[in-house]
């Protein structure tokens, strides 16, 4: 069923560097919000508006896109979905509480889904891409290179946690070029851009099958399709890693 997905391997036609950064997530844990945050910082002229095309040519994603990624400058900025690879030397790794990552995945896939396909039916399928939330998380933290950034937090002081990342990846941006590039990567802005400019797809069928991207941006939405069940289920599985990152 999610076949249209790509699982963000390097390939034999992929070059290497040792000061690669990759942008890793499970997805919809807001890699495309940091992807436009960085491309506001890496654009060539002020005057450029970052949409969802060009965003791509700043923070092309390895396998997707990877005659981008060949023709990036060093240092290189990547994004991914795959679990752990060791071959990956420095790694943002964005965090989001699972029970709003799963409401936010049901969302985006909902038109690709068997038709009447329930939230309570999607939180248990096995063979969601790529991996459950919790192995995916699971098979990245504590590895070498790697640094957790969570959604929640980025929400709360995006200003604040950009500059951590900047720094971490060594982009050298002061507050102010940071402020900037948060102001035009906000959750509205995104919304006009999205609404204005719209999505790349690989082709009509995909773009039929889309949703909107831009949906809520916020936290805690899962209140409202949780049930008990759904809260046990997904604590039994995942709630060790969950407590770790103080989802609870
Ligand atoms: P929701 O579906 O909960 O709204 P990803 O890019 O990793 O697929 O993540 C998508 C999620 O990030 C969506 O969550 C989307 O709305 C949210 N998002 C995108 N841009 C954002 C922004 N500027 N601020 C907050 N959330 C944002």
């Amino acid at each position: 069923m999610f076949s249209f997905l790509k699982i963000g391997r390097y390939e034999p036609d992929v070059k290497r560097y040792k000061d690669d950064v990759f942008l890793v997530s499970y997805p919809k844990s807001g890699n495309t919000w940091m992807r436009f945050v960085l491309s506001n910082l890496l654009k060539k002229s002020s005057d450029e508006t970052i949409d969802f095309h060009s965003a791509i040519d700043y923070v092309p994603e390895l396998s997707v896109h990877n005659e981008k990624v060949n023709q990036l400058e060093r240092p290189r900025i990547i994004k991914s979905h795959e679990t752990y690879n060791k071959l990956f030397p420095k790694v943002v790794y964005l965090i989001r509480d699972p029970r709003d990552v799963y409401v936010s995945y049901y969302h985006y896939l909902l038109k690709r889904l068997p038709p009447g396909t329930t939230f309570k039916e999607f939180l248990r399928m096995d063979d969601l891409h790529p991996s459950r939330w919790h192995i995916h998380v699971k098979s990245w933290q504590n590895q070498p290179g790697v640094r957790v950034f969570k959604y929640e937090t980025l929400l709360e002081n995006p200003v604040e946690e950009v500059l951590k990342i900047t720094e971490y990846i060594g982009l050298d941006k002061d507050s102010a070029d940071v402020e900037a590039a948060v102001k035009a990567s906000s959750f509205d802005k995104m919304k006009e851009i999205e609404n204005k400019n719209g999505r790349p797809f690989k082709d009509e069928e995909a773009k039929k099958l889309a949703t909107p991207f831009m949906r809520k941006g916020q936290k805690g939405d899962w209140k409202s399709y949780f049930s008990e069940d759904d809260i046990r289920f997904l604590w039994d599985e995942a709630g060790e890693v969950m407590k770790k990152y103080d989802y609870i």
